[in-house]
């Protein structure tokens, strides 16, 4: 498929800009990310550059720590990523990826016995550990707010948290594209209630960079966390960290390192030595990004995603998870009944269709039903979706 306002090839014709092996479909854009050929280029470029004199480049020229001309690379590049994100370039600091970001958050909260945090039903399972963990070292509590299934209205999820909010709730763990379903969710909404109630917010947004236009700086959350890596088009491991500038001083990295009392961004950009070629590639998936033109992408990756959405459910007479209002370029749709409705059948499922079929795509079990979580992105082709559907229509019952 060729999108005829883009001068840059989608579909099969595009193939030849990702490193995907070609005998797969890859329906999964969205659980790891996939980086283009010519940005993973640049990246082992960038690594042969700070292989001439690793030292200097990653400690003068890099960091900018001993003694070299301020500021360093690493926070110009900050500086190019905060410009995409809507942020001032000292907001915001690199991670190695989103459960990163939320680690040194919840970490340097100061959560105290008896407070609570509130996460969601579909708060990602990485993450969800991440936030109980620190409540079980605090004496805090998680409380959980419900997802509805199907989602038909921003304000119902609204409503749900301003549910589960307690007294005792002193941060809210919110995503900004929910992992398993591809709903997008009205953040300043959310932030506006929990503000209200003088609950801090920190926002999971690793899917939204690239799926989603951001203004961190509008938004109005106190803590944002993202990933570079799955929609923006840049190497893993390439996380951010926003925070807002009066909270600053009180979140460190998991890692402390010689950073530590310099200031917020000083204290992330140097966490031990690391491979920062993947931060500093991040303007050219940025630059990818901005080649095939952002609209067009969005058009281009919603229609592809809704188009296999519906066709699905024409076949099987099943829900989505939200309406193609809520949603960008991932959905979940559910599976023919079928299938046995639990995790372990997921499982089975997701891996039989690798195997089998060589279709990467991901399986969940909700509401007694398995769903799929389809991703779209430029390299996908409706046939693809369709080849899926052929081959779950032909697999034998396991209920
Ligand atoms: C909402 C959400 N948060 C966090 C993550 C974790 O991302 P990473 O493994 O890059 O930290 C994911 C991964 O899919 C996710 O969907």
């Amino acid at each position: 498929m060729t999108d005829s306002t883009s001068p840059v090839a989608f579909g099969r014709a595009s193939r030849d800009q990702w490193p995907l092996d070609p005998e797969i479909a890859y329906l999964n854009h969205g659980t790891v990310g996939v980086t283009p050929i010519e940005v993973l280029e640049i990246q082992e470029s960038i690594r042969r550059e700070i292989e001439s004199n690793p030292s200097a480049k990653l400690l003068r020229d890099i960091s900018g720590m001993l003694g070299a001309p301020r500021p360093g690379r690493l926070r110009r590049v900050a500086g190019e990523v905060a410009n995409f994100v809507g942020s001032r370039p000292d907001d915001l600091v690199f991670v190695g990826n989103a459960t990163e970001g939320a680690n040194a958050v919840l970490r340097s909260f100061g959560l105290r016995p008896g407070e609570a945090v509130l996460t969601t039903e579909k708060t990602y399972g990485g993450v969800d550990r991440a936030v109980r963990h620190a409540c079980r070292q605090a004496g805090a509590d998680v409380v959980v707010a419900t997802v509805p299934c199907p989602i038909e209205d921003p304000a119902q999820f609204v409503d749900e948290v301003a549910r589960a909010l307690t007294t005792n709730t002193r941060l809210a763990v919110l995503d900004h594209i929910i992992s398993e379903t591809g709903i997008v969710l009205p953040v300043r909404e959310l932030v506006d209630l929990c503000h209200a109630q003088g609950v801090r917010v920190l926002i999971d947004g690793a899917h939204a960079p690239g799926q989603i236009d951001l203004d961190l700086a509008s938004l109005g959350a106190d803590y944002y966390t993202a990933n570079l890596h799955k929609w923006a088009c840049a190497p893993r491991s390439c996380g951010i960290l926003w925070v807002t500038a009066e909270l600053q001083a009180g979140i460190h990295p998991p890692v402390i390192s010689w950073g530590l009392d310099q200031g917020f961004t000083d204290e992330f950009d140097w966490i031990g030595t690391r491979d920062t070629s993947a931060w500093l590639s991040a303007p050219a998936g940025i630059e990818f990004l901005e080649r095939l033109g952002r609209d067009v992408l969005r058009r281009h990756n919603h229609a592809l995603v809704w188009q296999a959405t519906d066709m699905m459910i024409d076949r099987w007479g099943g829900l989505s998870a939200a309406g193609p209002e809520m949603s960008a370029f991932m959905t979940a749709v559910q599976l023919p009944e079928k299938f046995a409705a639990d995790e372990a059948s997921a499982q089975q499922l997701r891996t039989s269709l690798l195997e089998n079929h060589r279709i990467e795509v991901s399986v969940f079990a909700w509401h007694q039903r398995l769903w799929l979580r389809l991703s779209a992105q430029v390299y996908n082709e409706i046939e693809e979706f369709e080849h899926l559907a052929d081959v779950i229509d032909a697999m034998p019952s396991s209920s």
